[in-house]
């Protein structure tokens, strides 16, 4: 029997769209915090992840064109505001702060990539999309551990 995910009339192009969309928000939300971050191992850390959304959006993009499908172009801006997950204004005033929204973030982009892992409908996205979930969910562990393990009494 064929996969059932594969064999379903899935909007594919209609997901990898939300994806891009989703890597876009989150390099927003990376370059506000990276701008406001004070620690420079922490600023390092979060500018190499960063630069890993970047090259997910042009990997992926690049399929879309390939496959004669437009592109996404930049971030929605909507997605954090109406989630409330992201205060990029005051309420982030110190590391620890802009580190757990960071890692919120990360918890969509590793849902975001799950979700895409399922459907193996296009073969030169699958291991893009699998290196993708990868990645994110490398940056989720390391944040998890950074803020797990944040002495408060400093
Ligand atoms: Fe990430």
């Amino acid at each position: 029997m064929k996969s059932i995910l594969s064999g379903q009339q899935v909007d594919f192009v209609g997901m990898l769209h939300e994806l891009v969309e989703l890597e876009f928000d989150a390099i927003e939300a990376y370059k506000t915090a990276i701008d406001r971050v004070v620690d420079e191992d922490f600023k390092s850390l979060l500018i190499r992840f960063n630069e890993q959304h970047e090259r997910h959006v042009v990997e992926i993009n690049h399929i879309l064109i390939a496959r004669g499908v437009e592109a996404v172009k930049g971030p929605t801006g909507k997605r954090w505001v109406i989630k409330g997950e992201v205060m990029l204004g005051q309420a982030i005033d110190n590391d620890k702060g802009i580190l757990k929204v960071m890692f919120y973030i990360e918890e969509d982009t590793n849902k975001g990539y799950e979700t895409l892992c399922q459907y193996k409908i296009w073969e030169e996205a699958v291991e893009i999309l699998e290196q993708g979930l990868k990645d994110e969910q490398g940056h989720k562990r390391w944040l998890e551990e950074i803020l797990d393990n944040w002495n408060d009494a400093e």
